[in-house]
């Protein structure tokens, strides 16, 4: 596996794989690599086929953290990241700067961002309004620099891959973007480098989101009929908050596809929920 640090490098690579025809698959992540990110990896490799090549990249991309949200203690471990690349069968793991990506920034000489203009407004684009517009910026900046015939991304994070979809379409990109499933814990949790932040006791807490999602499922299955959204989302706020460390930013019924907030709630409406628990940040999705 080669480990690709300058741009012009790989730029170069991907520029001779596409001469050669050759099918590449990319995997963007932030490193702090888990099970999560390597069922990626995995369907990446399985995607490009034995011919094909796999680039996983790995940067913490400052754009899409505000001030005040913690890009400088996002874990990292460089080392475990490059093994498990390796063992998962990635071809190139792709490790810029932030000298290479965001040149000058600092000083006021970078200033071209990529906007997604309706899908990023709801959720996580309300509590975090200048988180997506980092997204969309670094993935289209890897998307020049990789040429990727498919990239992987995780239903986890289930409305900034409908945001990338949109991005992809509405830019033209030549790519195609697949969403592979949510890997947990045993206990439900949904993996997340951030889960690294929590003590003993948060770490306990933190299941109330897989709580409500199992509970949602649960009141709408036994009910046999759509609920209207107000009440199950007061029924599941109450479940949340007997966690002593848990503090809810929402609760949000939608479709899946367009992400329009649903009003009542069947079998198939999408629920995503971000919840504080001590200081980190969680999110979660599923299919209801
Ligand atoms: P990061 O949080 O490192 O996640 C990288 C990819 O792994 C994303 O597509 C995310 O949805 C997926 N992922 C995370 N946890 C997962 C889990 N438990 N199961 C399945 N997939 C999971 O998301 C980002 O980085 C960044 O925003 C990025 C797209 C790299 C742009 O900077």
């Amino acid at each position: 596996m080669r480990i690709v640090a300058s741009l012009n490098a790989m730029q170069r690579l991907a520029l001779r794989w596409k001469r050669a025809g050759t099918r590449v698959a990319l995997v963007p992540t932030m490193g702090y690599l888990h099970e999560g990110h390597a069922s990626l990896i995995r369907r990446a490799r399985r995607e490009a086929g034995p011919r094909g090549k796999v680039v996983v990249s790995l940067y913490v991309n400052p754009t899409q953290f505000a001030p005040t949200e913690d890009l400088s203690r996002y874990p990292r471990d460089f080392l475990r990241d490059r093994a498990l690349c390796r063992r998962m069968g990635a071809d190139a793991l792709f490790f810029p700067s932030d000298a290479e990506m965001y040149p000058g920034r600092d000083q006021g000489r970078y200033s071209t961002y990529v906007v997604e203009e309706a899908l990023t407004r709801p959720m996580e684009g309300a509590s975090r309004p200048t988180h997506f517009r980092g997204v969309t910026t670094v993935v289209a900046k890897l998307f020049n620099l990789i040429l990727p015939d498919i990239s992987i991304f995780g239903a986890k994070d289930w409305q900034q891959a409908a945001v990338l979809r949109r991005m992809a379409a509405d830019l033209n990109f030549h790519g195609r973007i697949v969403v592979s499933p949510t890997i947990r814990e045993r206990d439900g949790l949904a993996m997340s480098s951030r889960n690294a932040y929590l003590t003993p006791a948060q770490r306990k807490q933190a299941i109330c989101l897989w709580n409500a999602i199992r509970e949602a499922r649960r009141i709408i299955r036994s009910r046999g009929r759509s609920v209207p959204c107000s009440s199950l989302v007061r029924t599941l706020s109450r479940g949340i908050e007997l966690n002593p460390e848990a503090k809810i930013d929402y609760l949000a019924f939608f479709d899946p596809e367009t992400l329009v907030p649903a009003t009542r709630v069947g079998v198939g409406t999408h629920f995503a929920l971000a919840v504080r628990v001590g200081t980190t940040r969680l999110i979660d999705n599923a299919r209801i």
